[in-house]
């Protein structure tokens, strides 16, 4: 089976990103098992931080969280690193204490906007790992974050969706701009070098090779 990075903007199939995704059943079939092998390959291959199977055409409720430490460098409320981690038919819900953050967030499905959505900082989830294993737990931070983001692709939800007005948001390039500007050199040295790797990897997104030219710049 062939999967294909699916873009709001671009992709004829585009309408799996704006509606719910189905549950899973367990045990995993084959196409399911198979699916979740993909995901974890293709959150590092992409270099992310976060998958949802509706981003490659699938409209089933499976997410991948991947957090590097090189991707809690860059990010002030990262509380720990997450290897690829699937979440089956996952939810969440805000917990005491929690406050909407605004960040920077990016997503592969929307190649014309990024912008700082506002996320609960601390969260309870349900979920189910790949052999139907209950996984219940809290997130604060950039990992409560990612959660919610991909909770969000199974739901239908894009972050369009929620850069409403009040949000600062734009063209990816203006973004990255003023991102890159609010950086110390040390987080811009590690941008650099993810980018990099990520480029080598053989992702060729415009995206990264725009952010690249940006942080030469503001390196050299
Ligand atoms: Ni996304």
């Amino acid at each position: 089976m062939k999967y294909e990075l699916v873009t709001i903007e671009n992709s004829p199939n585009k309408e799996v990103l704006t509606k719910p995704s189905k549950p899973v059943e367990f045990p995993l079939n084959k196409e399911m098992q198979d699916l979740v092998a993909h995901m974890k390959e293709e959150v590092i291959k992409l270099g992310g931080v976060g998958l949802a199977a509706p981003q490659i055409g699938q409209d089933v409720q499976i997410m991948v969280v991947y957090i590097s430490d090189d991707a809690m460098g860059l990010r002030k409320d990262a509380v720990e690193s997450m290897g690829p981690t699937v979440f089956i038919n996952p939810d969440y819900k805000p917990i005491d204490g929690s406050q909407m953050v605004d960040d920077w967030e990016g997503c592969f499905s929307v190649e014309e906007t990024t912008g700082k959505v506002p996320r609960h900082s601390k969260i309870s989830y349900t979920a189910f790992n790949e052999a139907g294993e209950p996984m219940d737990g809290e997130a604060e931070g950039f990992t409560a974050r990612v959660i919610q983001h991909e909770i969000d692709h199974l739901k239908g939800t894009l972050i369009v969706d929620r850069l409403t007005e009040g949000t600062i948001h734009g063209h990816p390039k203006d973004m990255a701009l003023m991102r890159i500007k609010d950086m110390n050199k040390d987080e811009k040295q590690l941008m650099k070098k993810m980018i990099e790797e990520t480029i080598a990897k053989g992702e060729e997104a415009e995206r990264y090779q725009e952010l690249l030219a940006v942080l030469n710049n503001e390196l050299a």
